[in-house]
């Protein structure tokens, strides 16, 4: 069974980094795909973005990276997947993710969506406050991998010598 589990991933969590480890136990194959034609401002390129869970999932040898365009269920059906894997965390996530499994359903009602808890440990970690924090000055140690930390450090200082500071 193939599975696709999409995202921003602006940058890979611990949080994510837990649910890909739950995911590549339950499927054969689990494809972790990062949204090219995002509305939202990023922080990393699609490729940098590429580059860090290349680095963090080498490890996994059924999990593999791509990117998408378009709809969701197109990419799922061209990479022969049957199940789109997502992450809740809290009861906020659920409207959102509810909204978005029927919609999925309606347009491929093949393709199933299935949703796994990370562990409570990283239940309250999000990409977006993670940026934040360190952006200033917190730690997000234990957050996320190492990788992500220091590129994290060096597009922080990038900025800063950018503003002269
Ligand atoms: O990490 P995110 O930002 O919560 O991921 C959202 C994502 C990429 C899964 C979602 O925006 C998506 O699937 N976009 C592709 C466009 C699409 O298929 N839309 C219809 C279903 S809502």
């Amino acid at each position: 069974m193939i599975a696709i589990y999409p995202g921003s991933f602006d940058p890979i969590t611990n949080g994510h980094l837990d649910l890909i480890q739950r995911g590549s136990r339950m499927f054969d194959r689990l494809i972790v795909s990062i949204l090219r034609n995002d509305a939202k401002q990023a922080l990393f390129s699609v490729e940098e973005r590429m580059e860090m869970l290349r680095e963090v999932l080498h490890v996994y040898p059924n999990v593999d990276v791509d990117s998408f365009d378009g709809l969701l269920v197109d990419h799922a059906s061209a990479q022969h997947a049957t199940v789109l894997l997502r992450g809740i965390r809290a009861i906020s996530d659920y409207e959102y993710e509810l909204q978005m499994a029927l919609m999925n359903r309606r347009l491929a009602p093949d393709i199933e969506t299935v949703f796994m808890m990370a562990s409570e440990t990283y239940s309250f970690i999000s990409s977006r406050m993670v940026k934040e924090v360190f952006s200033l000055g917190g730690s997000i140690s234990g957050l996320v991998p190492p990788v992500v930390e220091t590129r994290l450090s060096a597009r922080l200082a990038k900025s800063k010598s950018h503003r002269g500071m």
